[in-house]
C-alpha cells in the first residue's frame, strides 16, 4: 500500500539510483517505459531529471502532455521491466498487453502502476535537448511510497530496487552495517 511522502523527501526516493518505469499519456495514447538514467536535481522545489531518447514514445508523450509519473519497481518485477523495455507504446498498449494494474494519478492526468514501491508525479518544467536525447526536468507534485519508506528514508533492510549495470546485467542492494 502506497502512502503520501512529503515532497521535501522526493530526492530520497531515487537517491540510490534505482531503475524507474516512467508513465506518460496524451489523449488515448499511453506508455510505461523503463528508464535507468534518472536523478534528483533540487530539494525545493523538488526537481528530478530523466534522460530519454528522442525516438522513444514516452519522450513524445511527455513533450505533448508536459507531465509524467515515475514508478519504482522492485526486483520481483525484473521480467516485466525487460518486457516493457523491449517494445514501444507506439505499437502496443502496454497496460493491456502486460495486464498492468494502474490507477489515476492524484495531481496529473496520467496513470501510476499500483505495484510500484514508490511513485513521483511530476509536471515538466524544462527540456534540454542534446543530440539524440532529451533531459526532462520535472517538479514533483505528489509522491508516495510503501511501508519500507520510514522516518523519511528508505529502510535498507527490505529495499530491493533494480539497478542496471548494462545489457542484461542487474544488481540489487545490500545493507552496510555500521555501529
Ligand atoms: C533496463 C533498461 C533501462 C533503460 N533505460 C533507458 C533510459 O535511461 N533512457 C531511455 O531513453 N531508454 C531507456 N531504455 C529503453 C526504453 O525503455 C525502451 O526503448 C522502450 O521500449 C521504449 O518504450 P516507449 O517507446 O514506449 O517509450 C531502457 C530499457 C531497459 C530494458
Amino acid at each position: 500500500m502506497l502512502k503520501k511522502v512529503d515532497l521535501k523527501y522526493t530526492n530520497r526516493l531515487i537517491n540510490h539510483g534505482p531503475l524507474v518505469i516512467v508513465s506518460a499519456e496524451n489523449a488515448d495514447k499511453r506508455t510505461f517505459t523503463p528508464i535507468a538514467w534518472n536523478m534528483p536535481v533540487e530539494h525545493s522545489p523538488a526537481l528530478i531529471a530523466l534522460t530519454i531518447a528522442k525516438e522513444n514514445f514516452v519522450n513524445t508523450l511527455i513533450k505533448k502532455s508536459k507531465e509524467f509519473c515515475v514508478n519504482i519497481p522492485s526486483i520481483d518485477y525484473l521480467d516485466l521491466v525487460l518486457k516493457l523495455g523491449s517494445v514501444s507504446g507506439k505499437e502496443i498498449d502496454k497496460i493491456r498487453e502486460y495486464k498492468l494494474k494502474v490507477k489515476k494519478c492524484k495531481k496529473i492526468n496520467c496513470h501510476y502502476w499500483t505495484e510500484a514501491i514508490a511513485t513521483i508525479e511530476c509536471k515538466l518544467i524544462k527540456t534540454v535537448g542534446i543530440s539524440e536525447v532529451d533531459i526532462f526536468i520535472g517538479e514533483a507534485l505528489y509522491c508516495s511510497a510503501n511501508e519500507n519508506f520510514k522516518n523519511d528514508c528508505w529502510s535498507a533492510d527490505k529495499l530491493q530496487t533494480v539497478h542496471h549495470l548494462g545489457n542484461l546485467n542487474f544488481v540489487t542492494l545490500k545493507k552496510i552495517k555500521r555501529n
